[in-house]
């Protein structure tokens, strides 16, 4: 008896054993086909995320679907009011308040608040980077540089956009429109001052929440007229 527990134990043995030597290369050779289809996968929708940009976002996306607008479309953000081929928007009187207007479409869209003849406030991180766009700005749009204010913050830091929509409150009682589009995003994970992910603190939570939330009752006086 204690002979046939012997052999019979030894041939489960052997049995678990032959079981995981063929799982095991079959598990790692699905792993590198999943591994592989992520890659494809990833490799598809970054060449479909360029094609469609090209398409719709870059300059020949834009003349593209400026053909097919009805109201006229202008060649440059910097046309000012009344200049050949403006597009008849008149921005004097408004308040309008860019974050992160130093650099991409910030910079595009204060360009053209500036031109249409709004008093713009460039919330921006960097002093240095900010002058050298309000003078960029003023010189393409001849905007005056004293309806073109900067307010010193990263929007990402939560009391820094406390303190510059307080200083932005001292000096304009009303905001007619808002862009909350700061924001940096980070392929390594940082955090704030504060503790927050800077990628989230910097989009969401500083840059578009608190900022917009603060900035409810000029929004409101402006809509009041
Ligand atoms: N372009 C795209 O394909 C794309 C796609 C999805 C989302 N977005 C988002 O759309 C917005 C505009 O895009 P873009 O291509 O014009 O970006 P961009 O060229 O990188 O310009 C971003 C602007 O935001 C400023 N900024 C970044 N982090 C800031 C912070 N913490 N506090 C204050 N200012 C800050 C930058 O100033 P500095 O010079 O100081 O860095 C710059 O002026 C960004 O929020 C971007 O993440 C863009």
């Amino acid at each position: 008896m204690p002979h046939k527990t012997t052999r019979s134990s030894k041939n489960n043995h052997n049995k678990k054993q032959t079981l995981f030597f063929w799982t095991l290369p079959l598990c790692l050779l699905l792993s590198t086909a999943q591994v592989q289809a992520i890659k494809m996968g990833q490799a598809i929708s970054t060449t479909q995320f360029f094609l469609c940009g090209r398409r719709h976002f870059t300059a020949p996306g834009h003349a593209r679907r400026a053909k097919k607008c009805t109201a006229p479309v202008q060649n440059s953000p910097a046309a000012r009011v009344g200049q050949e081929g403006a597009d008849g928007a008149d921005l004097t009187d408004k308040v309008v308040v860019i974050a992160g207007a130093n650099g991409g479409l910030g910079k595009e869209l204060a360009m053209r608040a500036a031109a249409k003849g709004a008093t713009l406030c460039m919330i921006c991180r960097s002093q240095e980077r900010a002058k050298a766009a309000r003078q960029d700005i003023s010189k393409a749009t001849q905007a005056c540089p004293d309806k073109i204010q900067i307010l010193q913050a990263n929007v990402g830091e939560l009391s820094q956009v406390r303190s510059a929509v307080k200083e932005l409150q001292a000096k304009e009682s009303k905001v007619d429109c808002l862009v909350c589009n700061a924001g940096a995003s980070l392929n390594k994970r940082t955090e704030t001052s504060e503790g927050h992910e800077v990628t989230f603190a910097s989009h969401l939570l500083g840059g578009s929440h608190l900022l917009s939330q603060l900035s409810v009752p000029q929004l409101k006086t402006a809509e009041k007229g």
